[in-house]
């Protein structure tokens, strides 16, 4: 082994450890840690995107893969509109949680793996009518090859549905990037305040290594468009906002700066 692929292999070890410290830290009290998930307007995204997924899919018993399912922000919704879900993730402990919010009636269209997407990829046999995953790539080392086999595992007609995922970023005012900045402060001021209140711990320095992709500043949607048309998808939508600890400002930074550091994007197999 030459001594660049073993510090490449100790480096994706790393990422994968980390992951699995910080989200065990952080698991039975995620989406109150992450109100920038359930505010008003990420939760009408949300809704608006499902709708867009359950659309293209047509069949209400779809197959779905979610992978870094976490505690079932995607998973639960997808499991409350009668589909089949399969979710993978690393996290026994976010598992752990999300087992406990399945509903006994939906129990027998669930099943639950903990796993690196790395190697549930590789590994598993299946296709899926749809592969789901929300805020994830940017926890891993290399998810451009992650991608290209998640598109190996979506039958024909088969959706891809990346949400939530940090953009990179282009600024092309620097008055509107200033009061975007100010925004962001006050929210960021805000939310400390309320997960003081809450006694609900910040893990500040915790995301260095778990957060990779945003070491480059979040993931870039033109290179991941390139590699999907390269892999016979179609791009159906891409949707790129400001998403923020609250909804009114997430609001105003999308809708009166035009400020975005977050996109989603559906692709379909031809
Ligand atoms: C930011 S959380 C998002 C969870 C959920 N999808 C959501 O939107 O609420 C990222 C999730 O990805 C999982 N994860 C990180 N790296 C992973 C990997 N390489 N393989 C599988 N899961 C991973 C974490 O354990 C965590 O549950």
């Amino acid at each position: 082994m030459t001594l660049d692929v073993a510090k490449d292999n100790d480096l994706r070890e790393k990422i994968l450890a980390e992951n699995r410290r910080v989200h065990a830290l952080e698991s039975n009290v995620y989406l109150q840690r992450h109100p920038e998930q359930t505010n008003f307007f990420q939760t009408e995204i949300l809704q608006k995107s499902l709708d867009k997924l359950c659309a293209e899919l047509g069949n209400p018993k779809s197959r779905i893969l979610d992978l870094g399912c976490g505690t079932g922000y995607l998973y639960l919704q997808l499991l409350a509109r009668g589909h089949c879900l399969t979710g993978v993730d690393l996290s026994l402990e976010m598992l752990e949680v999300l087992k406990q919010k399945i509903p006994p009636a939906a129990k027998n269209r669930s099943t639950l793996t903990v796993m690196g997407v790395e190697d549930f990829v590789e590994t598993d046999n299946e296709f899926y009518d749809a592969v789901v995953l929300s805020a994830l790539l940017h926890h891993l080392y290399d998810y451009e090859s992650t991608v290209r086999k998640i598109c190996g595992k979506l039958s024909s007609g088969g959706c891809l549905w990346i949400f939530f995922e940090p953009l990179k970023q282009k600024i092309r005012s620097s008055l509107r990037f200033t009061l975007h900045k100010g925004i962001a402060r006050l929210d960021e001021s805000v939310y400390r305040l309320e997960m003081r209140l809450r006694r609900i711990r910040l893990l500040e320095e915790e995301y260095e290594w778990s957060d990779y992709q945003r070491r480059f500043g979040g993931i870039d949607p033109n290179r991941l468009l390139e590699l999907l048309r390269s892999e016979d998808m179609e791009i159906k939508n891409v949707e790129k906002y400001c998403s923020r600890r609250y909804g009114c400002p997430a609001l105003f930074a999308t809708r009166l700066l035009g400020t975005q550091n977050t996109f989603n994007l559906l692709a379909k197999k031809r």
